[in-house]
């Protein structure tokens, strides 16, 4: 079994808190792409993949990232521990010969996110940022329940908090967190307007 090799390579890879995370990112993915009407496998998958690279040290993500061919911002190159998603999409297709572009995109677009990623993608960046384990704050609650509602609202919602949060701590900010944000928020208010406009349409006809 699939899962069976990605789990015993986990406990091998990262620490028993960090394989905690991930079985609780696995479930909400789950959870979320159902409710959604996504594959549910897939997005489970991605989950259970989004940080098989979470531990490789600083310079082993440069040297597989460089390999890779991608391109390295003067952020990557400072925050190299930024690159462990893009690195655990590596891992996944050569481990595991995972080849689904939108389950490795997605493990891909886990933390930074990125302008017009798929729905799956929002699933996994969400559930990253809010599984039960990152608290029970009423913010956090507040978003979780705007995860059902809508992906790109959440989406939008969760890229305020996470930059509130890497503004408090004085982290680093990569331009695509902001780029994510900022379209996740135009989508959702097109959404809105389109919502708005079509109940107009309905009143006035
Ligand atoms: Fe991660
Ligand atoms: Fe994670």
């Amino acid at each position: 079994m699939m899962r069976d090799r990605i789990l015993t390579w986990l406990e091998h890879h990262v620490t028993p808190p960090r394989v905690q995370h991930i079985l609780r990112v696995e479930q909400l993915c789950g959870e979320l792409a159902e409710h959604h009407q996504l594959d549910v496998e897939k997005a489970k998958q991605a989950g259970l993949m989004h940080d098989l690279a979470k531990y490789f040290k600083p310079q082993r993500l440069l040297q597989m990232a460089q390999t890779e061919g991608l391109e390295l911002d003067e952020i990557f190159a400072g925050e190299p521990h930024l690159l462990h998603a893009d690195v655990s999409a590596m891992v996944a297709r050569d481990e595991f010969g995972i080849k689904d572009p939108e389950i490795l995109e997605a493990i891909r677009n886990h933390t930074l996110g990125r302008p017009q990623m798929s729905p799956l993608s929002c699933v996994v960046y969400l559930a990253d940022t809010l599984e039960p384990g990152r608290g029970t704050t009423p913010e956090l609650e507040q978003l979780r329940q705007t995860c059902f509602r809508n992906l790109v609202a959440a989406v939008w919602q969760t890229g305020d908090y996470c930059l509130r949060h890497l503004v408090e701590q004085q982290r680093m900010i990569h331009p695509r967190t902001i780029l994510t944000r900022n379209w996740a928020m135009q989508e959702s208010k097109g959404q809105h307007r389109t919502q708005k406009a079509s109940a107009s349409d309905r009143i006035s006809a």
